[in-house]
């Protein structure tokens, strides 16, 4: 695998695919954790001395092809002159291959504005690569998608001229301690709402890592406690999902993993807000919604992870947006933070959202940028040939 240290940079023009999907609140950013994450790249190419660099990224998702201010990637380009890097915003790649002459580093616009992006589109994909005479992929979060940026693109270079950035060679080395060669006891605990997305990750640890403990808590329980004839209250759960949560369950015994489950819930029966109550799992009623783990499943899930080597956290307790529902994720959190001697790594926009918000950042190993890529990653038998952005890295040039 070509790294970014692999590479001849000096006077090259180079194409960085990144991924600054960064959350927005009225036009200003809310977390600027991935942009942080992709400096090191940056500097490393001004150190070495690269002509030109072109940035390319997504902001969230546009209707195919159609421009919408609110994710235009002009509002990144405050954060960078603030960090020192004198950025120019290119409306199209076109304008961007003009402004190599006189700039030295340029933002295109949210590469999903094109309508070839999407489409993996060759055609498209062959004018970005105009842009560059070499290609690094530092779009960790973006490796699971087969986008033209990510996909078609690398394709068109050999293999000496493209490679990994700093962030990805970053996330594969912290996500393999996890994937294929973790410290034991290793325990996931798992929230969230989709079980869709973990069911990869899951069945991928459960059957290569066994005596592996996995906790599940947030909406994620639900389909768990409905396949155990439980009444979960009013939250939607599919027959899908409490067949998937059968298998897991089953799964876990044939595979001699440990499944921690809530034992009790923090309920509402009112409006969304309103004060919440623990109600143990097999009295929930019909007409109640949980909003997080409750007391007893907390202490049940802090007492499970004493003597853990390796954790890893996707998704939350409950809504810990509200402070109200928040008490379940910060103390699971916390006492993930607390286990001595033990490799913690978070994935996903919410539980990294949750511990920035919780103040644990520091007190974790490592908080990975993915959110899908993270659960892709880390569910698969080979990344590298799995993941499309990493695959077309090690794919002979088109
Ligand atoms: C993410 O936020 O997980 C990445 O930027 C990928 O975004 P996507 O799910 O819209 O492809």
């Amino acid at each position: 695998m070509t790294t970014i240290q692999n590479l001849d940079l000096a006077g090259q023009h180079v194409i960085v695919r990144a991924d600054l999907n960064v959350p927005f609140r009225d036009g200003i950013i809310e977390n600027d954790y991935r942009l942080q994450a992709f400096l090191p790249t940056l500097a490393y190419l001004n150190k070495h001395n690269a002509a030109s660099v072109t940035i390319i990224t997504h902001l969230g998702r546009p209707h195919k092809g159609i421009f919408d201010a609110t994710l235009s990637t002009k509002q990144l380009a405050g954060w960078f002159w603030e960090h020192g890097y004198n950025v120019t915003h290119a409306a199209t790649p076109h304008e961007a291959l003009q402004d190599q002459a006189s700039h030295s580093l340029t933002l295109l616009e949210n590469i999903r504005f094109f309508a070839g992006e999407k489409d993996n589109d060759l055609a498209f994909a062959k004018t970005l690569a105009t842009l560059g005479t070499r290609y690094i992929n530092d779009a960790f979060g973006t490796l699971h998608r087969s986008d033209a940026s990510v996909n078609a693109l690398p394709q068109l270079y050999a293999r000496a001229n493209r490679g990994i950035g700093l962030l990805v060679e970053r996330e594969i080395n912290c996500l393999e301690r996890i994937r294929t060669n973790a410290d034991k006891p290793l325990i996931l605990v798992l929230g969230g709402a989709k079980l869709d997305d973990k069911l990869p990750l899951i069945n991928q640890i459960m059957t290569t890592q066994p005596a592996t403990t996995i906790m599940i808590g947030g909406a994620l329980a639900l389909p768990f406690l409905k396949a155990q004839g439980l009444v979960v209250g009013t939250t939607p759960v599919t027959d899908q999902a409490v067949q998937q949560a059968r298998n897991i369950i089953e799964g876990a015994q044939a595979h001699h993993v440990t499944l921690i489950l809530p034992t009790d819930m923090m309920i509402i029966e009112g409006q969304l807000g309103s004060p919440a109550q623990a109600c143990a799992v097999n009295a929930i009623p019909a007409t109640a919604q949980c909003l997080d783990v409750g007391p007893d499943t907390i202490s049940c899930f802090t007492r499970g992870l004493v003597g853990a080597k390796t954790i890893f956290t996707n998704g939350t307790m409950g809504m810990y947006e509200y402070a109200a529902y928040a008490h379940g994720t910060q103390a699971v959190l916390q006492a993930i933070a607390a286990v001595p001697s033990c490799y913690t790594v978070a994935g996903g926009g919410n539980a990294t959202d949750a511990i920035a918000t919780f103040g644990l950042a520091s007190a974790f190993s490592y908080l990975s940028t993915g959110g899908g890529a993270t659960l892709a990653y880390l569910g698969s038998r080979d990344p590298w040939h799995e993941l499309p952005g990493l695959f077309a890295l090690i794919e002979p040039s088109a």
